[in-house]
């Protein structure tokens, strides 16, 4: 698993992604963390099958008592299919995740840990004195879907959002935007099913100051490549209407 640390001030946002290890029909993912000093979020942490590495590479940053926040933008077992075993692994911890999956979730296994429904509008995670904003993104793809920004980092975690298929070992950022859109284009029109959903989320998402958009699989986007990214995603026909 590569380790490609995306901020670092006073915390840390660090993904994790590209595992050589991973069976070649399970679609590559990103996972991100976001440690302060007592404190670890986990974000999207993945399926069943990257349950493993991922601990292992979580371990290099916290000890697992202090991994106490894992985050599922939606129910998709490429996010969230590892719930059971973190549940296990973890003693005290919370999930943060969409209220209308709660139910279906916790088909995964949540024995041990704390589920903290978020409501339609949003919330926040608060990591210390961190507090990163849930931004909603619903039917993006999913019908209950979030977002996390970070005001201070400039970060957001876009889940499925951004998101190209690649092959195996694909740089960790966008370098060249005009190439990088035929490995897009499919994956929004394909899972995105709304164009107004579109549209409302990026009038939100054009509001906030945005270094990197960090999207759970393919190639994060930074700088004018943020702009460029909302502006190609606004003019593509998603879902439905293609
Ligand atoms: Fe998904
Ligand atoms: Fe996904």
């Amino acid at each position: 698993m590569k380790m490609t640390k995306i901020y670092e001030g006073s915390y840390q946002w660090i993904m994790y992604g590209r595992d050589e290890n991973k069976p070649n029909n399970i679609i590559d993912t990103n996972q991100y963390i976001v440690r302060t000093a007592n404190r670890c979020l986990l974000l999207d942490p993945g399926g069943i099958e990257l349950f493993a590495p991922m601990l292992a590479a979580v371990l290099h940053h916290a000890p697992v008592e202090e991994i106490t926040d894992v985050f599922a933008s939606h129910q998709d077992p490429d996010i969230i299919s590892s719930l059971g075993l973190w549940d296990q692994a973890l003693p005290n911890a919370k999930l943060h995740a969409p209220a209308i999956w709660e139910g279906f979730l916790r088909h995964f296994g949540c024995e041990n840990i704390e589920y903290v429904a978020i409501p339609d509008n949003g919330g926040v995670i608060r990591l210390d004195n961190l507090e990163l904003k849930i931004i909603p993104a619903h039917y993006l793809h999913s019908s209950g879907n979030f977002h996390v920004y970070d005001p201070n980092a400039k970060i957001l975690m876009s889940g499925d959002v951004g998101a190209a298929l690649e092959p195996p070992g694909a740089p960790m950022f966008v370098e060249n935007f005009e190439a990088h859109i035929e490995k897009m284009r499919y994956f929004h029109q394909r899972w995105m099913p709304s164009n107004q959903a579109k549209r409302n989320w990026i009038e939100r998402v054009r509001e906030l100051d945005i270094d990197i958009l960090a999207p759970q699989h393919g190639r994060m986007f930074k700088g004018d490549n943020v702009r460029k990214f909302l502006d190609w995603f606004e003019s593509l026909q998603v879902g439905i209407a293609v």
